[in-house]
């Protein structure tokens, strides 16, 4: 079987954080959401892996490279605009030859590994494999509607009045007889060839697809407050260890992972948090779902439930900061410098909660 992720896009949903930047490499605890799609398509076995990439593909390559440091083969396939997730199929077909393959979003996480799912599918005579799970607001996905036997009676892209709470999740299997049905279907009222409909087609053409419910959580990190809640989930199932130097006089709990090259200086973290390589945290205290990325600086201030990526400076901050998405390379500081005022500079789109 091959590999084929979907990287392409633009990601406005989550600006500013992706204002320049591929949504698929926004860390979650302190690992790119497309490293953890590598890795678990690599834990199936597959090592022929296409990335579809769109206007970021420049960083995407940079940040993945051939591939080698998963053990797998990575081929680019740039597509010239989000057209949709079926004309990202449509564009890899050389790639994907006639082998079976695994589709998954890049931007997308989930429960527990797929490998078990994916062997069963190689393994199979069905045509394709689609993942369900149960959501509570299904008119913002692929919605599907199963019959008394437990098979697909319908699928429908973004229905304004869904028949069942089954969203598609971002994992899809097929063999060759897809590109029968992504050149057979026509562009939805968004303009976008879409995947929900190819598998429509191949259920109303009598080929085999099997309807697979996931019982786990599953997050499309679509909107920065999924990136929030991905974020407590992968931090509540990590395997915590501290690489990093932790002084006498700090306090760090076991669901705490610190990781090489981090100092810890006379501040209390409690679990479960992450703290990434080379960050010093000083005088300050960092609360349970808390990331912060490589690079970063936070010195007399307290942040919790928050995401802070790399480069970024967090200092004598009076009040605490929570629910916080913080970019790359910003600065968060106090000034005691009159006039007494609110000091900022910042990008198109941003969102700050004064008190
Ligand atoms: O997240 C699950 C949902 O994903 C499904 O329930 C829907 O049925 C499916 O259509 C899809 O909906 P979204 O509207 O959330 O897809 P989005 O446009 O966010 O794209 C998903 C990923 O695919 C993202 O990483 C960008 C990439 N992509 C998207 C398009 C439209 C491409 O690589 N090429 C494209 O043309």
């Amino acid at each position: 079987m091959k590999g084929l992720i979907l990287s392409g896009g633009k990601g406005t949903r989550l600006y500013p954080i992706t204002f320049n930047r591929a949504k698929q490499l926004v860390p979650i605890a302190n690992k790119p959401v497309l490293f953890r799609v590598i890795e678990a398509i690599q834990e199936a076995g597959i090592e022929d892996i296409g990335i579809v990439i769109g206007d970021t593909g420049a960083e995407i390559r940079e940040a993945v490279g051939d591939g080698r440091r998963w053990g797998v083969r990575v081929t680019y396939l740039p597509q010239e605009a989000p057209l949709g997730l079926a004309h990202a199929v449509k564009i890899s077909q050389e790639f994907l030859g006639d082998e079976r393959f695994v589709m998954f979003l890049g931007d997308n996480v989930i429960q527990g590994g797929i490998s078990g799912l994916i062997r069963q599918f190689a393994s199979s005579d069905w045509n394709s494999q689609v993942v369900l799970t149960a959501v509570d607001q299904p008119q913002h996905y692929g919605v599907a509607e199963l019959n008394e036997q437990g098979g697909i009676r319908r699928l429908v892209e973004k229905p304004r009045n869904p028949a069942s709470n089954l969203a598609l999740v971002g994992i899809y299997m097929f063999d060759h007889n897809v590109f029968r049905a992504v050149n057979a279907i026509k562009p939805s009222w968004r303009g976008e060839l879409e995947i929900t409909d190819a598998i429509q087609w191949l259920v109303e053409n009598g080929y085999a697809v099997h309807p697979y419910v996931h019982r786990g959580w599953w997050i499309d990190t679509g909107k920065p407050i999924d990136m929030l809640e991905a974020n407590n989930r992968v931090l509540a199932e990590l395997s915590h260890q501290v690489e990093g130097y932790v002084d006498r006089d700090s306090k760090v709990d076991h669901l705490v992972t610190v990781e090489r090259g981090a100092e810890i200086i006379n501040s209390v973290i409690r679990g479960p948090a992450i703290i990434g390589e080379h960050t010093r945290i000083v005088n300050s205290y960092v609360g349970p779902f808390t990331s912060i990325f490589h690079h970063t600086h936070v010195e007399d201030s307290e942040i919790e439930h928050s995401i802070v990526l790399d480069h970024s400076k967090i200092v004598g901050i009076p009040s605490r900061i929570e629910d916080s998405i913080i970019g790359r390379d910003v600065e968060v500081t106090y000034s005691p410098i009159k006039p007494k005022a609110y000091k900022m500079t910042l990008g198109d789109h941003s969102r700050v909660g004064l008190l």
